[in-house]
């Protein structure tokens, strides 16, 4: 059985999209940010604000790495920006896994970062009125490392139930 990572732009539905698959598929579920989380003991965004971005993302790609390294299969979420950074785009191309991008739309994505609680460092300081332009710029400059995924899924219309059927008949 091979290893499912989830990859895409924050607020794509990785997440949501890895627990129903988990159940789906009868496989463990695991979240890159939430491994992260439990090993340092720090939020996201301490992590972010107490020892900086670059801290930060070399904790992925070890963490990511890690994981890799394991015999077990499992379904992974990636942070957003998991494969722009420290050549993690490679791990996406690796024969042991189904590496899966979900493709949502720049509309769908605003809106959905407008209406979500979660903390996300890098848009605190945005105001409100800048979110779409830079939502359309940031996706425009990472959308060549998320395409380094093996498929590509398109969300934007689809119920997570369709996704989730989606990604089934790839593996
Ligand atoms: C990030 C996305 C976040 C989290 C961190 C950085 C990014 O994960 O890893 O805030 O660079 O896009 P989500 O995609 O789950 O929000």
């Amino acid at each position: 059985m091979k290893k499912i990572l989830l990859c895409g732009y924050m607020a794509s539905g990785k997440t949501t999209i890895a627990r129903l698959l988990g159940k789906a598929a009868g496989m463990p579920v695991l979240d890159l940010d939430e491994v992260i989380e439990k090993k340092t003991g720090k939020s996201i965004p301490q992590l972010f604000s107490q020892d900086g971005e670059i801290a930060f993302r070399r904790l992925e790609h070890d963490n990511l790495k890690e994981l890799l390294a394991e015999e077990d299969a499992f379904i992974l979420s990636l942070g957003g920006g998991t494969p722009c950074y420290a050549n993690n785009h490679l791990f996406l191309q690796r024969d042991d896994v189904v590496s899966v991008y979900l493709k949502t739309g720049i509309e769908e994505l605003v809106n959905r970062l407008r209406h979500q609680g979660k903390e996300r460092p890098l848009l605190e300081k945005l105001p409100d009125d800048e979110l779409q332009e830079y939502v359309a710029k940031h996706l425009f400059d990472r959308s060549y490392y998320y395409h380094q995924a093996k498929h590509v899924v398109v969300t934007d219309g689809k119920s997570p139930e369709d996704v989730v059927n989606e990604i089934m008949s790839l593996f």
